[in-house]
């Protein structure tokens, strides 16, 4: 009987793009859901972008932009990045939908109802310039232990001590720089300490695996607090019901959101979200980093219970990601976003790779770039796509692409590698993918030493029906190896079901043979990998070297210039301009071709920044304009004024903010 599943992966932040860390775990969980899918079970994977929170807002308000215009393009980008991994939700929602601001105000009502928030009075960090109390993380100061400069607040990059934010040694607002306050204010709080016996139980039912439990005994151990539910305003997030200028902690409507995805797609799929979500026909499952298990093991199951929602059956656990057994550095140019490397290298291959080294426990994962290319080219090169580059060419070409009938030699090899099938199928129901992939590879070792012993390219000189019986017997070897690894390379699948001429396969179609059918060219299956490749790779991700990005305090890059009388400085027309287009210019390198509306005029400008801002960055912002510039001619058009920016150049140039309150056309003085 087939089963009915659910399934999320963590939520990624909306304001950064999906790097390879992010993708050991949408692989892990791709490939679990494709498993599942490939077995004729009914399996549903629901993601979405994590929307709130500080950080998102600060952000926006660097780029000049709106949280909501700013969490847009990053919604796109990271389809576009799941897209390139092939990457299959169900549904990828967002944190900031209607249906997740209902699930938490619901979830936060009923837990009100039962007594399970209460008010407390708390002091904090505050900026008296920003308005603004500040998370840990933006607040700088000199570390009290080791005295290095601009450290965060909560502990020191450098020599790794944990503090208060009240220890720092001249603390600053990393936003503005000014000398933080403390302040009160009321807050909300979840009193997770009434649900630590519904939380064992949990736990023991088996809701994680040994090494994780083991984790939740110490915490259960140093004794569960309260968690703080609410933020003061400014903050984009969800109001919390009955008040003015409280929001919603980010981490209280974050996992919600897996609800609010999963309720997005049942309403468009005319399924019943209660069933899907909320009752026993289907099994749930989370899968998650090691990084965030106290939010998933403890708070998340705890509001579950506390709102009457049923709990997951299993919290999936897995470790980080390691680039050459270390973390992955910016300098060293291995923190690869997913687009860089698919800019260089086959996504495809870093589905098996990944899949090479995943097992269920929450060790950190390594990828060794050299170790990266030895086994795709082994592998996935020399193994396996060998199978079916020595068969199919030679049948197409010399015995008009017909399959015979297998003999009982192929039929002895063939069952060798039918009988590993549920070996394979017990691996990836358990998440040990490294193991499945060993057995995979050992069976097309037997199958290439098959093709070894009976030579098709020598028999095909003295016997052809005996040759299409050989290649007959590959080619269903090669067939059978695909479905064990479908749900890790599903390009590479769907170019054997072309070639072969067959439905697309499952897990049931490794109890047939393929015979007396006619098949179709051969098409490549996969590349090597090349050194110059991952170098390339390597190069793109390194910063773009910067004296200035690369100091800590300001200093000046180009002596001041000659005194100017003020005026000279009066001749200068700046203006608020607010971006009304934004397009990247054909043939030119750094160019952007603006057009800005000063308050009803409208002037274009070519300004060389196209490094430094993407064109949907700037579309609705307000820049400062010199408007009575003498118009330029240039290559590409007319330039008829210029906006002010600071910079050294190339991505390191910053385009000058102006408060919200200004309007297009308004003079500056
Ligand atoms: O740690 C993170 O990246 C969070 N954005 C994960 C959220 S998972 C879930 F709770 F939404
Ligand atoms: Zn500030």
């Amino acid at each position: 009987m087939s089963r009915k599943i659910v399934v999320t992966s963590a939520l990624p932040y909306a304001n950064g793009p999906i790097h390879i860390g992010h993708l050991v775990e949408y692989l892990q969980t791709d490939i679990w859901v494709r498993f599942h899918k490939a077995c004729g079970n009914k399996c549903l994977y629901f993601c979405a972008d994590d929307t709130h929170g500080t950080p998102i807002m600060i952000s926006a308000k660097k780029e000049g932009i709106s949280p909501e215009q700013l969490i847009n393009r990053v919604h796109a980008e990271h389809l576009g990045d799941f897209k390139n991994f092939h990457i299959e939700f169900d549904n990828y929602y967002s944190t900031h939908s209607e249906e997740n601001r209902q699930f938490s105000e619901l979830i936060y009502n009923r837990l009100n109802e039962k007594g399970s928030i209460v008010k407390r009075e708390i002091e904090q960090t505050y900026c008296p310039s920003c308005n603004m109390f500040l998370p840990d993380r933006f607040i700088r100061g000199t570390c009290p232990k080791c005295k290095s400069e601009n450290q965060y607040g909560d502990s020191c990059d450098s020599c790794g001590a944990a503090y208060q934010p009240t220890e720092l040694i001249n603390p600053a607002c990393a936003t503005c720089g000014a000398a933080p306050t403390r302040k009160t204010s009321i807050h909300y709080f979840f009193k997770l300490t009434d649900y630590q016996k519904q939380l064992k139980d949990i736990i023991s039912a088996g809701y994680t695996g040994k090494s994780v439990s083991n984790k939740l005994d110490e915490w259960f151990g140093a004794g569960l607090k309260d968690w703080d539910i609410s933020r003061d305003g400014p903050y984009f997030g969800f109001k919390i019901p009955g008040e003015e200028n409280k929001f919603f902690y980010v981490w209280l409507d974050a996992p919600i959101g897996y609800m609010a995805s999963c309720k997005n797609y049942c309403d468009k799929s005319g399924l019943d979200f209660d069933t899907v979500w909320n009752s026993g026909e289907y099994e749930l499952y989370h899968f998650i980093g090691k990084d965030i298990m106290y939010f998933h093991a403890l708070f998340w199951p705890a509001m579950l219970t506390g709102a009457g929602f049923k709990v997951a059956k299993k919290l999936f656990v897995h470790g980080f990601l390691t680039v050459n057994g270390e973390k992955m550095s910016k300098s060293k140019g291995t923190f690869i976003k997913a687009s860089t490397y698919a800019n260089h290298l086959d996504p495809e291959h870093l589905r098996y790779y990944y899949a090479s080294k995943l097992t269920e426990g929450v060790d950190d994962l390594d990828l060794n770039l050299d170790d990266f290319s030895a086994k795709i080219n082994s592998d996935l090169v020399g193994k396996l796509a060998n199978l079916a580059s020595r068969s199919v060419p030679m049948l197409t070409s010399k015995l008009d692409g017909k399959l015979g009938t297998i003999d009982q030699g192929g039929r002895e090899l063939l069952n060798q590698l039918t009988i590993a099938k549920e070996a394979i199928i017990n691996d990836y129901e358990n998440l040990n993918f490294a193991s499945m992939i060993r057995q995979v590879a050992a069976l097309a070792d037997i199958a290439n030493k098959y093709v070894e012993q009976n030579q098709p390219w020598t028999l095909i000189k003295t016997d052809a029906e005996k040759t299409r019986t050989v290649l007959t017997v590959i080619i269903n070897a090669a067939r059978i190896l695909t479905v064990y690894l479908k749900p890790v390379l599903p390009i590479f699948s769907q170019k054997i079901e072309k070639i072969l001429n067959i439905a697309p396969l499952t897990f049931a179609d490794t109890d047939k043979v393929l015979e007396e059918h006619k098949i179709n060219e051969y098409i490549r299956l996969a590349e090597r990998v090349e050194k110059d490749k991952v170098n390339a790779m390597l190069e793109e991700s390194k910063p773009i070297e910067s004296p200035a990005a690369a100091e800590t305090t300001t200093q000046l890059d180009e002596p001041i210039a000659a005194e100017c009388t003020i005026e000279d400085f009066t001749k200068v027309d700046l203006r608020v301009a607010k971006v009304v287009k934004a397009e990247a210019v054909e043939g030119a390198d750094k160019l952007l071709h603006l057009e800005l509306d000063i308050g009803g005029i409208t002037k274009n400008v070519f300004a060389g920044i196209s490094k430094a801002y993407k064109p949907a960055q700037l579309v609705g912002r307000l820049v400062i304009c010199v408007a009575n510039l003498k118009p330029r001619k240039m290559k590409f058009g007319v330039s008829e004024g210029m906006v002010c920016a600071a910079g050294p150049g190339g991505a390191e140039i910053f385009m000058l903010n102006i408060d919200d309150g200004a309007k297009s056309g308004q003079r500056i003085h």
